[in-house]
């Protein structure tokens, strides 16, 4: 008699495939990347994400709301420096009425119960679009960690809940959390970046900011010399262990869907939330490739969604996380 066993049994319809489904996306997934810009009434499209937005702080108020009721209730604040304040030393990062600061205390006042987590990082202040202060060519890993202690110790003043560092340097974890403690913010958290890439697909978040690395000389045309180098696995593991030691309450593996082999390896290596970062880049692949009808958006986008958090993660940081709800 042959077989004995028929997996088929299990996916004979529907009811039986949801009885037996082992992963499930739910709202809870989602934290929601926003972009913000200085301005009234602007809700302007970013052009390589499309049907994604920048909006300013009164608009914003609206988004918000939404993103409540629809039951999304963590958001990943970042914000786009106008030209001007842009420096290579961080005058605006810890201004109390900079855009980021104004930006909390709206999200805060607005709906006091949503998870606000702000980027920790220099790229969007930097002159020079990159996550450090540039010396000679270099980026400076010990001032631009004192520097983002500074950036998380003024967020947590305006109210965030979390900080995320995404800048990669050596050691920023602990200094940001001694920095943190020594100014009476026990409880703000830290989610640590931790085995970020120095990836390609964060293309069209460079256009989204304006905080692509420019080309001028003695200046690193890419951020490889901090982020990670994509052909490594262990470095990921040793990375993630470090931040978690140096105090770190959410680690992170981005970009998401090329990376989902480190996710696993480091969910089976950890014992703290893993949040996976689904980056700027795999949005817009799928948005072009929907848009030219070679793609069914909603079942891709449930696809990748699905296969990163079966590879993981507790927490997606995603650009489709409306879309996706709205499926739900
Ligand atoms: C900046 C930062 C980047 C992203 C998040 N924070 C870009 C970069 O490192 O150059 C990328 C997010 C995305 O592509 O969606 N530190």
């Amino acid at each position: 008699m042959y077989p004995l066993v028929r997996n088929r049994r299990l996916r004979k319809n529907e009811t039986i495939r949801s009885l037996v489904r082992e992963t499930i996306i739910s709202p809870n997934d989602f934290l929601v990347p926003l972009f913000i810009v200085e301005g009234k009434g602007v809700k302007e499209e970013i052009a390589s994400m499309p049907n994604y937005y920048r909006y300013s702080l009164d608009l914003i108020k609206k988004e918000v709301k939404e993103l409540w009721n629809m039951g999304l209730r963590s958001v990943l604040l970042f914000v786009k420096v106008p030209d001007e304040l842009k420096d290579n030393k961080g005058a605006e990062v810890t201004n109390e009425n900079g855009l980021m600061q104004r930006a909390i205390k709206t999200i805060k006042d607005t709906c006091p119960e949503m998870i606000v987590m702000t980027d920790v990082a220099f790229d969007p202040y930097s002159k020079y679009g990159h996550d450090g202060i540039v010396e000679n060519g270099l980026i400076l890993n010990d001032e631009t960690s004192e520097l983002l202690a500074e950036m998380s110790v003024s967020h947590a003043e305006a109210g965030a809940d979390f900080v995320a560092p995404s800048d990669m340097m050596d050691g920023r974890i602990l200094t940001i959390r001694e920095a943190l403690e020594d100014e009476g913010f026990t409880n703000t958290g830290i989610m640590s970046y931790s085995a970020k890439y120095a990836s390609a697909f964060y293309g069209p978040f460079r256009d989204a900011l304006d905080s692509a690395p420019v080309d001028a000389q003695n200046i690193p045309k890419d951020k490889k010399t901090y982020q990670m180098d994509y052909a490594n696995r262990f470095e990921a593991i040793r990375e993630t262990q470090l931040d978690i030691e140096e105090g770190a309450d959410i680690v992170m593996v981005k970009p998401g869907l090329c990376y989902l082999d480190i996710v696993r390896e480091i969910k089976n290596e950890v014992d703290v939330p893993v949040a996976v970062y689904q980056v700027s880049g795999e949005y817009a692949m799928v948005k072009a490739a929907a848009a030219q009808g070679w793609l069914d958006h909603d079942a891709v986008m449930m696809e990748q969604l699905t296969a990163i958090k079966r590879a993981g993660a507790n927490i997606i940081a995603s650009y489709f996380a409306k879309d996706a709800v709205k499926l739900l």
